[in-house]
């Protein structure tokens, strides 16, 4: 009882201050409309950058591993969770990834964590950008190594702190494109930084996997730069449209991940269906560059309506769009506006980002036609005007 009452005015607390959250459900598949409360409403809030999440390639290929290998993996990997989809999909990104080897995770979550606990320890220095995605946080602070948060894209002060250092390792981790803001990490700089100081790079590809690159496989692709950085990570749920991460890189390192890693070592290894969809999609991925520039085009005539309509707009910089208002109230409110005339778009608030840059984080996905975007543009702009934000 007493405890119900300490739980009931936390979320009172949280619902004052326009802080609350609340699930909606979504009827059918994603795609670029989804079913709200029985009514097709765009989707420009979700990861399924390329419209994978729904295609019936990986429908089949899912289908047919099922037929195959049934449906879960049944335990851990180093027991007998290991199979024969989960090592064609390594080999198949590792090939990708142009990197000796690959390990997929249970999802982007796990693989941050237990990389990076697996890799830095107490009298380690893990240098974290200050918006990174808080699984890597949550990574840092589990690992015990010391964490020195830098300025957001700042490699100045990415310097200064590596200089101070007097640590027995040194890691660099990073988005390589930030979730909630869209905008790249300073790659670059950031590797000859590594050079320079002696540490390791980490980048979290979330965000750039199937959007970045001539084949798609990342920042790191697309700036060249993947054979000096330590640890890519990518995951298979957003533009691959199915489930679960990955990390690539040495053998030493994947070897030692998967001696190493708890969040891999101590969890099931994902379901065969989940694996083989995600198999097929790198394939889709890899080949069809057609899909990504549906996806920039649509993204770029998004953030150029936006601009156009008198919106403060910050400058184009990938395929996630921030449409920043201020306030957790007022950010509701423009969502809110923007449900009603059928366009999904959740209000993002603090702590996900920073006080006072509460936002909708627009995401257009491939399948959008320019119609659709330019509906939108038109919903989003009456919606701020219409709620004063
Ligand atoms: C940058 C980043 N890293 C990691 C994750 C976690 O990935 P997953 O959803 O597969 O757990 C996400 C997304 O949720 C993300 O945006």
């Amino acid at each position: 009882m007493i405890a119900g009452q300490h739980l009931a005015d936390e979320l009172d607390e949280l619902a004052a201050q326009s802080l609350g959250r609340a699930r909606r459900t979504i009827g059918g598949a994603q795609g670029p409309t989804v079913r709200v409360d029985g009514r097709d409403v765009l989707c420009l809030c979700s990861n399924n950058y390329l419209g994978l999440a729904g295609d019936p390639r990986l429908r089949d290929a899912a289908v047919a591993a099922i037929a195959e290998a049934g449906i879960g993996a049944g335990a851990s990997p180093l027991v007998s969770g290991h199979m024969d989809a989960h090592e064609r999909l390594e080999s198949a990104i590792a090939a990708w990834q142009g990197c000796e080897a690959a390990l997929v995770f249970g999802s982007g979550y796990h693989a941050n964590i237990g990389v990076l606990a697996a890799l830095v320890r107490a009298g380690d220095e893990v240098f974290s950008d200050e918006l990174n995605h808080a699984s890597l946080i949550d990574g840092c602070r589990l690992s015990r190594a010391q964490i020195r948060a830098y300025r957001h894209l700042d490699a100045s002060d990415l310097e200064r702190q590596l200089g101070a250092s007097r640590a027995r390792r040194r890691l660099i981790v990073t988005d390589s494109v930030f979730s909630m803001d869209g905008d790249l990490a300073p790659l670059a700089e950031i590797v000859a930084l590594a050079d320079r100081y002696d540490a390791w790079v980490m980048i979290d590809e979330a965000h750039a996997v199937g959007v970045f690159g001539e084949t798609g496989a990342g920042l790191a692709e697309a700036t060249g730069l993947g054979g000096r950085i330590t640890v890519r990570m990518g995951t298979l749920g957003k533009a691959l449209g199915s489930y679960g991460a990955f990390v690539a890189g040495s053998r030493a390192l994947i070897e030692l991940l998967v001696n190493r890693a708890r969040a891999y070592v101590y969890s099931t290894a994902l379901p065969p269906p989940v694996i083989a969809a995600a198999d097929a999609s790198v394939a889709i991925v890899r080949g069809d560059a057609e899909r990504r520039r549906a996806l920039w085009d649509n993204a770029r005539r998004l953030h150029g309506g936006l601009e156009r309509a008198g919106l403060a707009m910050r400058p184009f910089t990938s395929p996630i769009v921030p449409l920043v208002v201020g306030g957790a109230a007022e950010a509701l409110a423009v969502a809110e506006r923007a449900l009603e005339q059928g366009v999904l778009a959740p209000a993002i608030r603090p702590p996900t980002v920073p006080q006072g840059t509460a936002r909708l984080r627009l995401t257009p996905i491939a399948a959008h036609t320019a119609p659709q975007i330019d509906h939108a543009v038109g919903v989003l702009s009456r919606a701020i005007r219409e709620t004063g934000a």
